[in-house]
């Protein structure tokens, strides 16, 4: 192993949802999705051999205990690269994401880890491959491997090999994604927990797997065709399906807060007043906003403290 090795990898958000996996194990997803990159709103990990021979783990600045599920998550990916092998490492991350924006970091923390291991034992891998590998970490993080728009293929193969990120071509620079940050208190069920969930128990995700191939195929053709309305209204249309399956479970699995319901309603409001802006929300009660760059200041000023982002600006 290398003395040091460094990585990051940008956040992603959804545009058509992952929500079921075919496999648990390897993170193999029932429906292909889309998302895209967040620039430079990630997070950046570095691995050092351990001196002590003990692994342990850092998030911020701060030590984590070797029990807590996070060290526990990290160092058992980071065994899947290892081997067996006697290799004690330190790892040390940090998100740059504004805590404020209340957005999910497992998926660049994955991502970044697996960049960081590929540097550190110089393995070499190529993109897909390292794709594939940060899927088993996290399905998401299969998409954070990449910057830009990201399709995430649900492939057929039972090892997962050919479920893994590919980057489209298309640049779309005038494209902002506002994060609009909702309060909430209590602890959400997490996304494995919540997929598990609605699988087993809302008949209604019966539908979810073509709704989310029929919206695949219009993303890619807004993407194509710089078509902002259809991008806009199928990715809000796809997160309020998945939403739809998550609350015809049992128990229902309601992530919203009455504050989400304002703010969407907000988004309602200012469409009504033609102004081009669309959401889309995950397993939380956070809104993500999607417009462009000309209605900039309209949605900062209708939502104070946004956090925007410009995917394809240099
Ligand atoms: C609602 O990737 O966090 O954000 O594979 O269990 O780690 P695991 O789930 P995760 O699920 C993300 C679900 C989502 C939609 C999405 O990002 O596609």
């Amino acid at each position: 192993a290398r003395d040091e090795a460094e990585a990051f990898a940008p956040s992603n958000i959804a545009l058509c949802k992952y929500w079921g996996k075919r496999d648990a194990e390897l993170n193999l997803p029932i429906n292909a999705s889309l998302s895209v990159s967040l620039a430079h709103l990630g997070s950046r990990t570095r691995l050092t051999p351990a001196g002590d021979d003990t692994d342990r783990v850092w998030l911020n600045g701060t030590e984590q205990a070797p029990d807590s599920a996070f060290s526990r998550k990290l160092l058992a990916f980071v065994e899947l690269f290892r081997a067996g092998r006697a290799l004690p490492v330190h790892v040390h991350t940090r998100n740059n994401i504004p805590t404020a924006a209340g957005l999910a970091s497992s998926a660049s923390g994955f991502a970044a880890l697996t960049l960081a291991l590929d540097q550190w034992l110089d393995l070499q891998l190529e993109p897909a491959v390292l794709s594939a590998f940060a899927r088993m970490g996290s399905g998401s993080a299969s998409r954070s491997l990449f910057e830009g728009f990201v399709q995430w293929d649900d492939g057929v193969r039972d090892d997962g090999m050919d479920s893994h990120g590919v980057r489209l071509a298309a640049s779309w620079p005038a494209l902002r994604i506002g994060l609009v940050k909702v309060a909430t208190g209590e602890k959400a069920v997490d996304s494995r927990a919540g997929m598990k969930r609605t699988i087993e128990t809302a008949h209604l995700y019966q539908s979810w797997p073509l709704q989310a191939a029929a919206d695949l195929t219009r993303l890619h053709q807004a993407i194509d065709t710089k078509d902002f309305a259809l991008l806009g209204q199928t990715a809000e249309q796809n997160a309020l399906s998945m939403h739809a399956t998550m609350i015809a479970s049992w128990p229902p699995l309601l992530y919203w807060t009455p504050d989400s319901v304002a703010a969407m309603q907000q988004v309602w409001a200012l469409r009504q007043q033609g102004l081009e802006v669309y959401f889309t929300m995950d397993a939380g009660p956070n809104l993500k906003l999607l417009f462009e760059a000309d209605d900039q200041a309209q949605v900062e000023q209708a939502f104070p403290g946004i956090e925007v982002v410009a995917p394809f600006r240099a």
